[in-house]
């Protein structure tokens, strides 16, 4: 089986109608075998465009489908006859008397399939027949079975294919529960054969059809034995491993990861935020340099700031309302997505860290500001684009200003930068304490050396944590009471502190707390994990 990997799906139909129209050149009258199903919807669009160009000509070619529900009436609108005719036949140069289609509504299916083979092989067989692949391996709607039918067949619809194909019925209850299809035998004597899959929900059963043995569990895999057999398939089918990416002020991460969500490779280089377009295309060559060495599905992008209906805009980089997920996937031609960056350490740490046990977690970044990350049943739960936010609830009336405009917001109480500055404060109020002697020895103020302070017992420097403690346990029992998560996962420099900060804060609040592991490469694996 020979194997063309396409950057993404409309790629994969270009590459398909390619095939199709160069077996029309060659031969005109080329009967063709057929396929419906969400897969060839973008080659038959692309050929009926082609013949309305006149590049490609059907008016002497035949055609084949392969399978039929039943019992379905052809002016069913999920019968794969209004389907052939709502995206190819109505669209192109084919004579309706050359194309066949089983019939859905006959009364003996035995004499309907035998006359359907009949007529093949009258036609001379099938030149080139396009599949699709079920998520079960089924081709056509030969399904997984020990005894797979080599003729065309009336067959039951497995469980999984009348779940799958359920997305176009109005409910469940409405897919018919049988259909007729050609054989494998039927298939498998087409001279040429193209296998189309593409999205990532075909992704394991492309790597079993890869990698894996002949099997009638993966009717499929009969395709092994074709001396001319091709699978197109798009990269999110061909391939798990996605890029993370982290865009932080001074540098940006990029990392891959493989379909077990370990963190194969990580690079990082200087962020140049000169302008969008120079800040975008850094990141879109690199992502492009990474496709080259990988086989990439996928892009996640972590980006500080606030996403709206897909527009990104950063105080500290250039993104002021941009398109950051739709520009990189014009340049690089495969699926972004991007979030918040805070959001993505949160999604991060719930699949490879501190919280790869829990199904939800609230993650809280102590910095500069507070910034939040909320993960509900292994998902990260992002609002209209950015929710999050909980350094920004206000937990004092007319408190202290807070630069998003509003007074009182939790992060002037209960970030790093607070606590250095209620301890400077303190320093400076008592002049004979420990805390005051080390910021001086120190020439400034900053966590390590209040903790420094606190572990040697100065008692303004507790009198300071305990405080601080205080407010941070308010914030966090609020948010506990809100979401009711497994654990709330702490992270940013401040977690450096260890236990003294953890043992007196457990105390206090009513929800299990645990500091982040994955420090740098959270951002990163979350990302990443977007896709
Ligand atoms: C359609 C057919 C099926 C589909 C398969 C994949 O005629 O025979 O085998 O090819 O179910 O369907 P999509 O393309 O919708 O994922």
């Amino acid at each position: 089986m020979r194997l063309i990997i396409c950057d993404n799906y409309q790629e994969m139909s270009k590459a398909a109608a390619k095939l199709v129209s160069s077996q029309l050149t060659v031969k005109p009258d080329s009967v063709l075998g057929l396929a419906t199903g969400s897969t060839p919807v973008g080659m038959y669009n692309i050929l009926a465009e082609m013949c309305k160009n006149g590049d490609v000509d059907f008016s002497e070619a035949k055609s084949f489908n392969l399978d039929e529900y039943y019992p379905i009436s052809s002016d069913n609108s999920q019968s794969y006859h209004y389907f052939m005719q709502e995206n190819l036949f109505s669209k192109i140069n084919i004579k309706p008397e050359n194309t066949h289609i089983l019939n859905g509504m006959c009364k003996d299916t035995d004499a309907e399939c035998k006359s359907f083979e009949k007529m093949i092989s009258e036609s001379g067989g099938i030149d080139l027949q396009i599949l699709g692949i079920g998520q079960n391996g089924h081709i056509g709607f030969n399904e997984p079975d020990a005894n797979l039918n080599p003729n065309t067949h009336l067959t039951d619809l497995t469980e999984n294919t009348i779940s799958a194909n359920s997305r176009f019925f109005d409910n469940i209850d409405e897919v018919p529960k049988q259909a007729i299809t050609m054989g494998i035998g039927t298939i498998l004597k087409a001279k040429k054969i193209v296998l189309l899959a593409s999205g990532a929900e075909k992704h394991k059963v492309v790597k079993q059809l890869l990698e894996g043995k002949i099997t009638t569990d993966i009717p499929a895999s009969m395709l092994k034995v074709h001396s001319d057999t091709v699978l197109i398939c798009d990269r999110a089918a061909y391939s798990s491993e996605r890029i993370g990416v982290d865009i932080g002020g001074t540098d940006i991460k990029f990392g891959i990861l493989n379909d077990k969500n370990e963190l194969i490779h990580k690079e990082s280089i200087p962020t140049i935020a000169s302008d969008e377009q120079t800040l975008i295309s850094q990141i879109a060559n690199k992502c492009k340099e990474l496709m080259q060495a990988y086989s990439i599905n996928g892009i996640g992008v972590g980006t500080p700031g606030l996403i709206e209906k897909g527009r990104v805009t950063a105080s500290n980089l250039p993104f002021k309302g941009t398109f950051l997920a739709k520009e990189l996937e014009r340049l690089t031609g495969i699926s972004v997505r991007v979030a918040n960056d805070a959001n993505c350490a949160a999604l991060g740490e719930s699949t490879a860290g501190a919280g790869r046990n829990s199904r939800n977690i609230v993650m809280i970044t102590i910095g500069t500001g507070i910034g939040g990350g909320i993960i509900i049943n292994n998902k990260l739960y992002e609002g209209k684009g950015s929710a999050g936010e909980i350094g920004h609830i206000i937990v004092e009336k007319g408190g202290i200003q807070c630069p998003c405009g509003q007074r009182g917001c939790w992060e002037r109480y209960s970030s790093a930068s607070a606590l250095v500055d209620m301890a400077k404060k303190r320093a400076e109020e008592h002049k004979d304490s420990v805390l005051y002697s080390l910021y001086k020895e120190n020439g400034k103020m900053n966590g390590k050396i209040f903790f420094e302070a606190v572990n040697r017992n100065c008692p303004d420097a507790k009198t300071v944590l305990d405080e601080y403690i205080e407010r941070l346990a308010d914030g966090i029992n609020s948010i506990a009471n809100i979401f009711e998560p497994d654990m709330i996962i702490l992270s940013g420099g401040i977690t450096n502190a260890g236990d003294s900060l953890l043992t007196p804060l457990s105390k206090k609040v009513n929800v299990t707390v645990h500091i982040a592991q994955l420090k740098n490469d959270a951002g990163i694996i979350g990302a990443a994990m977007l896709q």
